[in-house]
């Protein structure tokens, strides 16, 4: 099974990109041959300001890489850096019946984010994320809920060119990341850069200290001797994926044996700790070196990208390419 799955560049990679993604995509190389890229063009969709995009870019990437993203086994590449994706997107665009796309809810909600910027390329983002997919004949993408909707319209346009054209592409299919919902600092909404919620991975030691002390816990315990309720707190929830016996945790806060700040301490103590490898590894990384693995990843992905639009072409009744 071929694996393909991207990232937009929009901030400082944090928990929610880690444990609901990032972890996954390492552990899916060791099986699958995995395509993993920096999602560019997508990020303009919302933040027209290309020229600043280089450190995103750089920033992502570093921090893919430092996590255990590994470019011997996985091609590891930058949206932009194979712009046949456009292309493809247009072709798709053609079977797509507009219907189809203003139905998908993310619209809907980026569109009301950003009110004075939206644009044609908002609106036909999941043909890009489905371009993405089909280029490089990806079979299995793994994504959180959220991306649902974008994975369904996807299958029904993969489905559509095909019936139209031929049968040039495997129709994708969902792999979902079953971790659930990473919630924030505010401990209500998703953990993400725009909210302004987020706990850093490979960020310096203080800064994750603070960002974890600043998180809402369980706001029916005002006192320290008050029995605590782990299930509704965002901290203990935490505990589940960073401590073996977390348990033991729970059951102290239950017992009121360990405060909400003790709870916050230990626990950022415990993210710094298991995360100072990456840190470390992320400081080791150059820009350059990074671009020239993000270089060496994209003119793999383009060959295919290449092979799969000669076919795409074809199919739809194009003529070919002048450089043959
Ligand atoms: N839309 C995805 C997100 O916001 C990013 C993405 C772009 C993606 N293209 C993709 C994910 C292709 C999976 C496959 O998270």
């Amino acid at each position: 099974m071929r694996i393909l799955s991207g990232m937009r560049p929009t901030g400082r990679f944090h928990l929610g990109n880690y444990l609901g993604a990032a972890r996954n995509w390492v552990e899916l190389q060791k099986q699958y041959e995995c395509f993993y890229f920096v999602a560019d063009y997508h990020a303009l969709t919302t933040e027209p300001d290309g020229h600043k995009a280089e450190d995103k870019v750089f920033d992502l990437t570093a921090d893919l890489l430092a996590v255990g993203i590994d470019p011997d086994r996985s091609v590891v590449y930058l949206q932009s850096k194979v712009p046949e994706v456009a292309e493809l997107t247009l072709l798709l665009s053609m079977v797509t019946p507009l219907s189809w796309v203003q139905r998908v809810p993310t619209f809907k909600e980026k569109a009301k984010l950003h009110p004075d910027n939206v644009n044609l390329g908002m609106f036909s983002y999941p043909i890009l994320q489905g371009a993405d997919i089909l280029m490089v004949k990806g079979e299995g993408v793994p994504v959180g809920k959220d991306q649902l909707a974008h994975l369904e319209l996807v299958r029904e346009v993969t489905r559509r060119f095909n019936r139209t054209y031929a049968a040039v592409f495997p129709e994708p299919r969902a792999l979902l990341t079953e971790t659930n919902l990473i919630k924030g600092t505010d401990g209500k909404q998703r953990m993400s850069k725009t909210v302004g919620n987020i706990v850093g991975v490979t960020d310096e030691p203080g800064v994750i200290q603070k960002q974890v002390m600043s998180m809402v816990t369980d706001v029916k315990r005002p006192r320290k001797t008050d029995p605590g309720h782990p299930r509704q707190c965002n901290v203990c929830a935490f505990y589940k994926y960073f401590f073996d016996d977390w348990e033991h945790y729970w059951e102290l806060c239950r017992k009121a044996q360990i405060g909400c700040y003790d709870k916050k301490r230990l626990l950022a103590e415990r993210i710094i700790e298991t995360f100072a490898p990456f840190r470390e590894r992320r400081s080791e990384l150059s820009p350059e070196a990074v671009n020239s693995i993000l270089d060496v990843g994209s003119l793999k992905a383009r060959d295919v990208a290449r092979a799969t639009l000669r076919e795409a072409r074809r199919a739809v009744g194009l003529p070919a390419y002048l450089d043959r």
